[in-house]
């Protein structure tokens, strides 16, 4: 029994409030239908981020960790006791795109396994994987923060199961049309002149947040837990969520993403002429590794160090042979072992001085990369994953948790839901959906997407034959031609 997939955005706005880190994954800080905002820095190109070591950190920001990277299953997201809900959250902004995504969903009932697309004055999208369900990935997308009466929630089977391994979730987003894709086939497209006539098309500059979560969460109202799928059991865990690699397009261009007004249309977004200071980044070679440090070293250096590790077993041996000695002759012998073990390590440390290297500042510096991997993996302080001591809880956003959580109602706010919400559950989730929402739309046949199939299917959105990506959201005098 579930409840319409429009609660997602009122159980992790509920989870927010739980944890408090999490917030930040679905308020703004500055909402600009408000108030003038700082500006969007943008992604203004095209990267492929393989996730099988930690990207750069001026990136992607790990919201709440941690976090593990690793060479055979990527970013890996694990939740092994209550409140663990680990997140990352690109640092840039994309303005129209294409991303796909290559993941594994966590199992465990009532865990979250998430994909969120997010931008300041709150338009969404998302791709959500319940840890109950291997069968299926739900869809959902809201306009300016506004949770509809009726939901937007698609679900759309996947075959061989979203738990089973990694599949390639493709999101393309333009302005007048945002497609769904699952492993090649297209499941759902959504017109903007199907979200009340464009106003709630998701349609401004978003971050890609990836996470898990749990909504199962037993603290959490009954009906966040309804929705999820149960009650999480952490006993059965881990739960571990796995994305392999992000592959990101910006259809947008420039620096930074401007809102022109407070009327969150795509029309009154200014791309900012100048180079993106995130594509520099990107293109810029990560921290290196350990054994790239290692790697670094100058030859006579690893000498030195493979000698003094031969010297280290030379020195046991020694020890050995003077232990079995001593069995026989005591006395004198040992303070010769000593005095051998001292000038050992002098001559040790007399190698590694020659070779131009310091052995304590190696094993120093080696310790204090660890902890900052860590650090920046996301082992921050415990107060990530800290529970908020009692509700009402507050946050420096526009959305106010002003009720407890006992009570689990979002009030106020632009999310303001009734309690209705949760109290509707009796149809299942394919009941409260528009059918044609569920399975997207009617099979169409595979197409790809090169670059100049890109250039040439939408050249007439923009500036025509328009190379120029500005031609998908053409704002200003450049564009025209929005229909
Ligand atoms: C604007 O700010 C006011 C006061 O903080 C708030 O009540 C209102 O909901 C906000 N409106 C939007 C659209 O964010
Ligand atoms: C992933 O799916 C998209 C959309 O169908 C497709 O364009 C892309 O080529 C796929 N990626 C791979 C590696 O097959
Ligand atoms: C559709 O958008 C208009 C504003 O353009 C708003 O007044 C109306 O309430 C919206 N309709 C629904 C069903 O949300
Ligand atoms: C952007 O970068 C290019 C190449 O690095 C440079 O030639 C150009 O002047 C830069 N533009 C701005 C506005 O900084």
């Amino acid at each position: 029994m579930w409840l319409p997939s429009h609660a997602s955005a009122i159980a992790l706005l509920a989870w927010s409030a739980l944890v408090s880190n999490a917030a930040a994954q679905v308020t703004t800080d500055c909402n600009p239908l408000n108030k003038t905002c700082p500006p969007n820095p943008a992604f203004g190109t095209e990267y492929n981020f393989n996730f099988n070591r930690t990207p750069n950190v001026d990136v992607w920001q790990t919201t709440v960790g941690p976090i593990e990277w690793s060479l055979n299953d990527g970013a890996t997201f694990t939740i092994r006791k209550q409140g663990d809900s680990p997140t990352i959250r690109s640092k840039f902004y994309i303005f129209g795109g294409r991303t796909e995504i290559w993941m594994k969903a966590a199992q465990g009932t009532g865990v979250i396994s998430s994909v969120m697309f997010l931008s300041d004055d709150l338009d969404e999208i998302d791709w959500e994987f319940l840890g109950g369900d291997n069968a299926n990935v739900q869809t959902n997308y809201y306009g300016k923060g506004v949770i509809p009466e009726k939901s937007n929630g698609g679900m759309h089977p996947v075959g061989g199961g979203v738990q089973n391994g990694y599949h390639n979730y493709t999101t393309d987003w333009q302005k007048d049309r945002l497609e769904f894709w699952v492993d090649g086939a297209l499941v759902r497209t959504l017109h903007a002149k199907d979200a009340n006539d464009t106003y709630y098309y998701p349609q401004t500059p978003m971050r890609l947040s990836l996470g898990i979560w749990a909504g199962g969460d037993p603290r959490l109202e009954k009906g966040v837990n309804e929705w999820a799928g149960g009650v999480t059991d952490y006993s059965q865990g881990p739960f571990s969520m796995y994305v392999k690699s992000v592959h990101v397009q910006d259809y947008g261009s420039g620096k930074e993403y401007v809102y022109g007004d407070r009327s969150g249309s795509w029309e009154s977004i200014k791309m900012v002429e100048g180079n993106s200071t995130i594509k520099e980044k990107v293109n810029e070679p990560p921290e290196k590794s350990l054994s790239d440090r290692w790697e670094d070293l100058p030859d006579g250096a690893k000498i030195a160090i493979y000698a003094s590790v031969a010297g280290f077993f030379g020195l046991l041996f020694f020890v050995g042979l003077f232990y079995c000695i001593r069995q026989r002759r005591h006395g004198a012998r040992e303070a010769r072992v000593a005095e051998a073990r001292a000038e050992t390590e002098r001559l040790e440390l007399e190698r590694f001085k020659k070779a131009g290297i310091d052995p304590d500042s190696f094993t120093a510096s080696a310790s204090e990369y660890n902890a900052k991997e860590m650090r920046r993996g996301g082992a921050q302080d415990d107060d990530s994953y800290s529970i908020a001591d009692g509700p009402p809880v507050t946050t420096a956003s526009p959305l106010d948790f002003t009720s407890s959580m006992g009570t689990g109602a979002v009030a106020g706010g632009m999310r303001a839901v009734s309690p209705s919400v949760y109290s509707d559950r009796t149809g299942s989730i394919q009941s409260m959906m528009n059918p044609a929402q569920q399975y997207g739309a009617q099979p169409q046949p595979q197409r790809t997407y090169t670059a100049d199939r890109y250039g040439a299917d939408d050249g007439g959105y923009g500036n025509a034959g328009g190379h120029n990506q500005q031609g998908y959201w053409g704002n200003g005098g450049g564009g025209g031609g929005y229909r």
